[in-house]
């Protein structure tokens, strides 16, 4: 696949900002270049624009090269970012999967492109073959696994049989593939030049305070996504706060496994109650469950101190609430709620 034909036309011959920190080579001690403050204060110089250092460590992490690592102020910077890449504002078309996280919209509308969502099955299960013909000429596709707030997978198989067919960009995002039973696609991404995988370190990392998105994709997808992103997008506190705790990953696996037994327990707890009519197997850190009166519930638990999200809006999702998975303590507190709700 031709990745160049895909990028917006308009952006081929654009010549990027060269920040200060961008224009020499080598090593100095006096930095005269960028009209900083220089009274040291540990952050009165601008960050690495390429975050050489975190990509390192990322890349140790991850196993894939840093020139195929982009990182964005949060998944949401990135998501944006591709659509100003690929998609001409009022022409061309994005396209994902329905219901799912609510940004690909929300991108897509501020970019000025239109959205097709292929709606998945009433059971949430994916559409394959509805998603390869909706997509047809869509220059981005997004799809979600597991996808928020349905707490589905794709099967692996299923992802290839799209990728093979889209003549576009396939954009998986895996915020939440910590807690998956299914393994990443980082995997096919030498196979595959129209893939981009997006992961976060937002959730089961534990930092969504820090906001940091990381985008693995080709070098030539990264190299343009580089070109067009504001020159200092990842700051330096979050770079350094990202660092140090990257070195800590055990903990994050020991939390994560946590958060997956929690989930099992809760899924269980949630199915004994009478109004809840279906409660979604997840493999994320939350559960969507159906409700018979889904608002209700929602204002009963927001008056005992506990806020869930009612995701009745949105398409498919007709009288459900998502209940992100919490501490023991927490999920213990929710259950009690629920088992005095109507009492
Ligand atoms: C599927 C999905 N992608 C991306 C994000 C946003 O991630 P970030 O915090 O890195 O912007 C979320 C947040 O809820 C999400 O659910």
């Amino acid at each position: 696949m031709n990745i160049k034909s895909l990028i917006r036309q308009d952006l081929k011959g654009m010549k990027a900002y060269s920040s200060a920190r961008d224009e020499f080579e080598g090593a100095a001690s006096i930095f005269l270049d960028a009209n900083e403050n220089p009274n040291n204060n540990g952050v009165n110089r601008y960050p690495d624009p390429l975050q050489s250092s975190l990509k390192n460590r990322i890349r140790q992490w991850k196993k894939v090269s840093s020139d195929k690592i982009f990182l964005g102020n949060g998944s949401d910077e990135c998501i944006d970012l591709l659509i100003r890449l690929f998609c001409t504002a009022g022409k061309d078309e994005v396209a994902a999967m329905a219901p799912s996280y609510g940004m690909y919209a929300v991108s897509s509308r501020i970019n000025n492109c239109r959205l097709r969502e292929i709606l998945l099955n009433e059971d949430f299960t994916f559409p394959t073959k509805k998603i390869i013909s909706e997509s047809k000429g869509a220059k981005l596709l997004f799809l979600c696994s597991p996808n928020n707030p349905t707490g589905f997978s794709i099967p692996e198989s299923d992802v290839v049989e799209v990728l093979e067919a889209h003549q576009g960009i396939v954009v998986i995002d895996e915020a939440y593939i910590d807690f998956s039973s299914q393994r990443s696609l980082l995997s096919l991404l030498s196979e595959f030049p129209n893939l981009v995988v997006c992961q976060t370190l937002s959730k089961a990392v534990g930092l969504a305070g820090i906001r940091l998105g990381m985008l693995f994709a080709s070098e030539e997808i990264v190299a343009w996504l580089n070109k067009i992103k504001p020159p200092y997008n990842i700051n330096q506190l979050t770079q350094e706060v990202a660092l140090n705790y990257l070195e800590k990953i055990e903990l994050v696996e020991k939390q994560t496994k946590e958060i997956i037994r929690e989930r099992s327990k809760v899924t269980a707890s949630l199915g004994q109650f009478p109004f809840i009519k279906k409660v979604f197997p997840s493999d994320a850190n939350f559960i969507l469950a159906r409700i018979d009166e889904a608002n209700d519930l929602y204002d009963y638990l927001l008056s005992k101190g506990i806020v869930v999200r009612n995701r009745s809006t949105q398409t498919l999702c007709e009288n459900t609430l998502r209940f992100t998975i919490g501490t023991e303590e927490e999920n213990n507190e929710l259950i009690n709620a629920l088992s005095n709700y109507r009492k």
